[in-house]
């Protein structure tokens, strides 16, 4: 009804709110684009890794439209220190998962120089032919011990040292025990090619809440990606996607994992599925850097 007020004046309900909404809409269009954002810019700052610029891909869209992180661009590594700085510790640690207590071999680097109480810890899982052994070998634990963050990596049950196995049921309760009984704070995980079985249902079961049991992830052409493409639009995890540009699963691994709204691509060119094997520097340096985002 558009009711007739006693002045006589007819008062078009529907035209009056429709005025309205236009005049919204404009103020809000304006405001976003004259760049001061709503209320007080809190739309702009959401989407931002520490105090980076944005790193959205807002259309989700697959290659060529990636924030890209291009490790020849990036500066040199700081050098490691001399021999003695850094230590190795290896351990079997026993983790219990649905009744079972499994012996799990752990690796970490420790800085005499640093105290690592309230760093970030970098969680490194490993490929299928690989274990803790091949990230000793290229100094990633080094390197990361070296930037002052907590260095850790493990052989996951039935790989390198670690002869207990557990069945994929229980991958992601393990994982989740382990984290625990090493007392793990703001983790960032380190998960290549086989590990994605273990490191993707433990961060994209629940998205929402991906960001209480990780500040940061760093998949390495990891499998099964495509069975959480429901999930990441509703992840706000930083992650960095590494792979090598010879890797025949780059493609679906990228179109994949570039559903994550905080997302960034790291290509190793030239290098295969175990790109990190292949130039060790830069896929320290995209590590680095990305690290070093997540803390500024
Ligand atoms: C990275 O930078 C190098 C050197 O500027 C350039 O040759 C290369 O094409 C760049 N790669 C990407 C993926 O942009």
């Amino acid at each position: 009804m558009g009711g007739l007020r006693p002045s006589g004046l007819h008062i078009n309900k529907p035209v009056v709110f429709g005025l309205f909404g236009i005049a919204l809409v404009v103020f809000i269009v304006t405001r976003v684009y004259m760049g001061g954002g709503l209320a007080g810019g809190v739309a702009s700052r959401v989407f931002q890794i520490g105090s980076r610029p944005t790193v959205v891909n807002p259309s989700g869209a697959g290659r060529g439209m990636e924030p890209v992180v291009n490790a020849s661009k990036l500066d040199a590594l700081p050098a490691l220190p001399p021999d003695g700085t850094l230590v190795k510790k290896e351990e079997q640690f026993k983790v219990t998962v649905a009744g079972q207590t499994l012996n799990v071999q752990v690796v970490q680097m420790m800085n005499s120089k640093t105290d690592v109480s309230n760093a970030l810890t970098v969680f490194f899982l490993h490929g299928a032919a690989f274990s803790s052994q091949n990230w000793v070998d290229i100094k990633t634990l080094d390197h990361v011990a070296n930037w002052g963050y907590r260095s850790i990596a493990i052989d996951l049950p039935g790989k390198g040292k670690t002869a207990d196995t557990i069945s994929t049921a229980h991958y992601v309760d393990f994982l989740s025990a382990f984290i625990q009984a090493m007392g793990m704070t703001k983790i960032v995980i380190v998960s290549p090619s086989m590990s994605g079985g273990y490191a993707l249902p433990y961060l994209f079961n629940d998205p929402k809440t991906s960001t209480d049991r990780a500040v940061g992830y760093v998949p390495v052409a990891p499998v099964q990606t495509s069975a959480f493409r429901k999930q990441y639009p509703e992840s706000q995890l930083p992650t960095l996607i590494v792979y090598g540009t010879k890797d025949s699963m780059a493609e679906t691994v990228l179109n994949d994992l570039s559903l994550l709204p905080k997302h960034e691509a790291a290509p190793i060119e030239g290098a295969g599925h175990a790109c990190y094997m292949n130039n060790p520097e830069a896929f320290h340096k995209v590590l680095y850097h990305f690290l070093k985002g997540l803390t500024s």
